[in-house]
């Protein structure tokens, strides 16, 4: 049973994977191999080697019963598919094996994750379990006999009986803890802790934290890691209300930074911020890797956002963000790209302290490439770069001197969805510094070292390629390095 309907989605991507149109697909992120992707899961450094998996439907380009699809990276820019890991083959995980995360434990590979059957053929009757699968050489897995391992009568009475999902397990001396998200049944996000020490069986400890009623209905996909002294917990609260210029996206992503006393089964945090500022950032996971790196990896759309790859029976939907590494810097979060995709830089075009007014076109364009721009303001009042130019069509990303104002507009950007984010950007000694990734249809912004970063998806046509700065009154051009990312 188990190894036919691996078999089945493996065969069925070979054979129709030339059916791929290729217009959009991304030159340097992981996206599926063919039909639909979501949440990064699993992501783990194990034998030498980076694995992720990832929330896939491999028949479509639409969400259907979940399998993990599965990829492995030695520098987390080239990905090569692997088998499918996981397929929805059992009675508890019938209707989807949903979310979850991998341990590495006495040199075997543990992913853990959640089972969804339907009750009924209502979409909102469901039940959720944990289960585990594992793997010696990290591509078969096999799912654990005593699944689910955790069932749904070990959820305590303040949470939902049905909302019980996506575990990510970590370890603390010689314990392992496992957090679940939920909600109080009542319209709050929350997370449950769990304890075990063999990994299959495991004791309800309690609510580790939850939404003081800002922060959403329901948390997905919590993950739980120390940086230094500091613990940190990262969230992603479904229909959280925007606040100003924050969580504009139906749903978001979060991080807490605070102190887990795993004993209690508590994390006490006073603060939290957004992880992205863009449009399509969800369900973000992170891993540890053999250099000491805290990498995090998100999906690079958001639910019920158009998807033109969809529509236009491209046959593939949905793609990662660069991996990104996670420093710790004055109390929050700065979040970089990982220095490998340097390996990929390719036809370097500079430009070197000129002074703009006005509207020019760089002499370097493209659809996959890499800016690291530094711009002096000087006098002006605004200053801006158009990406994915041409006569009709441009991204542009704007700064406002006076309100200190940084914007990501894609209302001009192609088909697709439209919209502008905004967030507040402090100039450091009167400058502005970015980098800037553009990838055929994505943009990820990364504001002053990764104080900040926006990510969104555009669909240009192929010949909107140019790139253009513009200022009104005087600014300065510091520098500007543009690589090809091939
Ligand atoms: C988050 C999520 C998870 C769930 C998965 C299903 O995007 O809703 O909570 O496990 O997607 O594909």
């Amino acid at each position: 049973m188990t190894k036919d309907m691996l078999k089945l989605a493996d065969d069925f991507i070979r054979e129709n994977k030339q059916k791929i149109n290729p217009q959009y697909r991304l030159r340097y992120h992981l996206m599926g191999e063919y039909g639909w992707i979501n949440d990064p899961n699993g992501f783990i450094y194990f034998n030498g080697s980076y694995h992720l998996f990832y929330q896939h439907y491999p028949y479509e380009a639409i969400w259907g019963p979940m399998h993990w699809g599965h990829a492995v990276s030695r520098d987390l820019i080239r990905w090569e598919y692997m088998p499918i890991a996981l397929a929805p083959d059992k009675e508890y995980d019938a209707d989807g094996c949903f979310s979850g995360s991998a341990i590495e434990k006495d040199g075997m590979l543990y992913v853990a994750y959640t089972g969804h059957v339907y009750r009924s053929d209502k979409k909102d009757d469901y039940l959720q379990t944990q289960c585990i699968a594992y793997s010696s050489d990290g591509i078969n897995f096999t799912k654990h006999k005593n699944n689910p391992i955790i069932t749904t009568q070990q959820i305590p009475n303040e949470a939902s009986k049905k909302d019980f999902r996506d575990p990510k397990i970590l370890k603390k001396g010689n314990n392992y803890y496992m957090v679940i998200g939920s909600n109080d049944g009542d319209g709050n996000g929350q997370i449950l802790i769990y304890k075990s020490n063999d990994l299959i069986n495991w004791e309800y400890i309690n609510i580790l934290a939850k939404s003081d009623g800002s922060m959403g209905t329901g948390w997905e996909c919590p993950d739980l890691f120390s940086i230094e002294n500091k613990d940190i917990l990262i969230v992603s609260p479904q229909y959280m209300k925007s606040q100003g210029n924050n969580y504009k996206n139906l749903h978001s992503t979060i991080y807490m930074i605070g102190n887990l006393d795993e004993i209690k089964g508590k994390f006490d945090f006073k603060d939290y911020y957004p992880i992205d500022y863009g449009f399509d950032f969800y369900a973000p996971q992170t891993t540890l890797d053999n250099k000491g790196r805290r990498i995090i990896v998100a999906w690079m759309d958001m639910w019920e956002s158009d998807m033109p790859t969809q529509n236009l029976g491209h046959n593939w939907s949905g793609a990662m963000t660069l991996p990104r590494e996670v420093i710790l810097k004055d109390n929050k979060l700065y979040f970089k790209p990982v220095e490998e995709i340097k390996k990929y830089r390719n036809n370097k075009f500079s430009i070197e302290n000129i002074e703009l007014q006005e509207e020019i076109t760089i002499d370097a364009q493209g659809d996959s490439y890499e800016l690291e721009i530094v711009i002096e303001v000087q006098q002006s009042e605004s200053f801006g770069i158009k990406l994915r130019a041409s006569e009709k069509e441009e991204t542009i990303l704007e700064y406002n001197t006076k309100d200190k104002l940084f914007k990501f507009n894609r209302d001009k950007s192609g088909i697709g969805p439209k919209g502008e984010r905004v967030t507040e950007v402090e100039l450091i000694d009167n400058k502005l510094k970015l980098q800037i990734f553009v990838d055929k249809s994505s943009v990820e912004v990364f504001i002053n070292d990764g104080e900040k970063v926006m990510t969104g998806r555009i669909y240009p046509a192929d010949e909107s390629r140019l790139i253009k700065l513009y200022s009104k009154g005087m600014c300065r051009i510091v520098k500007l390095n543009k690589w090809d990312i091939i």
